[in-house]
């Protein structure tokens, strides 16, 4: 079967940073940042994302053009029959697996947009923005519904193929999601009181950083830059051969953290601005759907067209920046059982689809009917959530850095990241040094810390 490749450079890049540039970018990151010491979490991410994101980004990307196949297929050809093999699948499973919950909020996404275009948060006292989310979050079909049409966006965009599909969507979705970034950063620091938010968000405080913090940021920097599963490594698969892996990696690592740092920009001011304790307005879901409307609603006069406005940009941008991850994660999937099975594109995409549908709608109805139904102690959405943040990515994560600097064979790795010579590559020592020590030993205290272990022996 004829293997497709991205038809430019741009189009690579653009098509892994958006994968990278995700819901993590904005839920998580900068309310992080706010509580951990503002620049000097910044700082402690920078360098996780140096030390240890780019050796494993490059890696993947590696893998996946050496072999020119799926992330299960690329690991297979390089393990020479060994149980290396199972990484590949491991990380083809967690993209499928963060998918299913993912898509649940890329949904959410739409129907805020449209909620905020509809003028709906004018005039809604500050404590009832919690119900209204709890009321459409519970309802059995108002989520499913736009899950699925999140999910029918994904599709379509998956069976056009690797060039017309994701390189063309990515091209047209991510200037979108920049141009949006920079429009919301300027409205929201000119609006009075902002400096206090870029203080909190941006002034150093050294003695809040303690081990979990850094725990926190290394965690952080490998979900946000989409590592320790196959999507790099899948979209690496169509890179040609003359595209430059270290200089790609810097530049999709680069935009995924300014993406970041500006979404802390977006949301502070405005918190500061109605006079908000940045400490309540709380993290993930709560922070986005529950505090945000309200705050932004406030921060730039009620029912005003701007409120309007900067409200409909926000969970616009919110949604292409899920959409273009979520995407990413179904290429993992699709790429996979097309190749492995020797399916149509077509076929493989429903089937991936399909499976997506039945156990994101599970997701979605564990806020409603399904809110008993307890797997590990958690609902669906949870369980799907915490399952492949806290296990599957950090055990894929030291799995894939232990896998390229033990097994991997040094001059394949050397010939590759400098395209055959062609490139110099002054930071190879250091690149296996961080794979074979650094990058295992840190991810396995992620790992430890997640699971919560250095709390039960009394360490945090
Ligand atoms: N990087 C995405 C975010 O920050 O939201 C999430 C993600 C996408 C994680 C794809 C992993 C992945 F493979």
């Amino acid at each position: 079967m004829e293997r497709e490749n991205f038809a430019s450079k741009v189009g690579a890049i653009l098509a892994a940073a958006g994968s990278a540039v995700g819901l993590g970018n904005v839920w998580r990151f900068p309310i992080e940042t706010g509580q951990n010491g503002g620049a000097a979490f910044i700082i402690i991410y920078i360098i996780c994302i140096i030390v240890l994101g780019l050796p494993i980004m490059i890696s993947e990307f590696l893998i996946g053009r050496y072999t020119h196949s799926n992330t299960a297929g690329a690991y297979r050809i390089l393990s020479d029959g060994s149980p290396w093999k199972w990484v590949g699948r491991l990380g083809v499973f967690t993209g499928w697996f963060i998918l299913c919950y993912y898509s649940v909020v890329g949904g959410w996404t739409m129907h805020y947009t449209f909620l905020s275009a509809d003028n709906v948060f004018s005039g809604v006292p500050a404590k009832e923005f919690g119900d209204i989310f709890d009321g459409f979050a519970s309802n059995p079909w108002k989520p499913l519904f736009w899950l699925y049409l999140f999910i029918g966006i994904i599709h379509f965009v998956i069976t056009k193929g690797v060039q017309s599909g994701i390189e063309k969507s990515a091209k047209l979705m991510m200037p979108t999601l920049f141009i949006i970034t920079v429009v919301l950063t300027v409205c929201s620091v000119s609006l009075p009181g902002a400096s206090k938010g870029l203080e909190f968000l941006l002034k150093p405080d050294w003695s809040k950083v303690d081990s979990g913090v850094i725990l926190q940021a290394m965690g952080q920097a490998f979900f946000s830059l989409s590592l320790g599963m196959g999507c790099l490594c899948t979209y690496a698969s169509y890179f040609d051969k003359k595209t430059p892996l270290g200089k790609t990696a810097v530049n999709v690592s680069l935009i995924d953290t300014f993406i970041a740092i500006m979404a802390g920009f977006i949301i502070f001011p405005s918190v500061f601005n109605i006079g908000m304790n940045p400490n309540e307005v709380g993290v993930g879901a709560s922070l986005t759907f529950i505090s945000l409307p309200n705050v932004f609603q406030h921060a730039f006069g009620d029912g005003s067209i701007l409120a309007i406005l900067f409200s409909t940009l926000f969970y616009f941008l919110l949604f292409v920046a899920a959409l273009t991850s979520a995407i990413s994660l179904h290429e993992v999937a699709t790429a996979y059982v097309t190749e492995e099975f020797k399916l149509s594109r077509k076929k493989g995409a429903a089937i991936v689809t399909l499976t997506i549908l039945v156990l994101g709608t599970l997701c979605s109805l564990s806020f409603g009917p399904l809110s008993d139904v307890k797997v590990f102690d958690r609902n669906f959405f949870s369980m799907f959530d915490d399952f492949s943040g806290m296990v599957l990515l950090p055990l894929g994560g030291m799995l894939i850095s232990i896998f390229s600097g033990w097994v991997l064979d040094r001059q394949l790795y050397r010939n590759e990241i400098s395209n055959g010579g062609d490139l110099r590559t002054p930071y190879f020592k250091l690149l296996i040094f961080s794979l074979r020590y650094i990058a295992p030993i840190a991810i396995g205290l992620v790992f430890l810390g997640q699971l919560g272990v250095f709390e039960l022996i009394g360490m945090q």
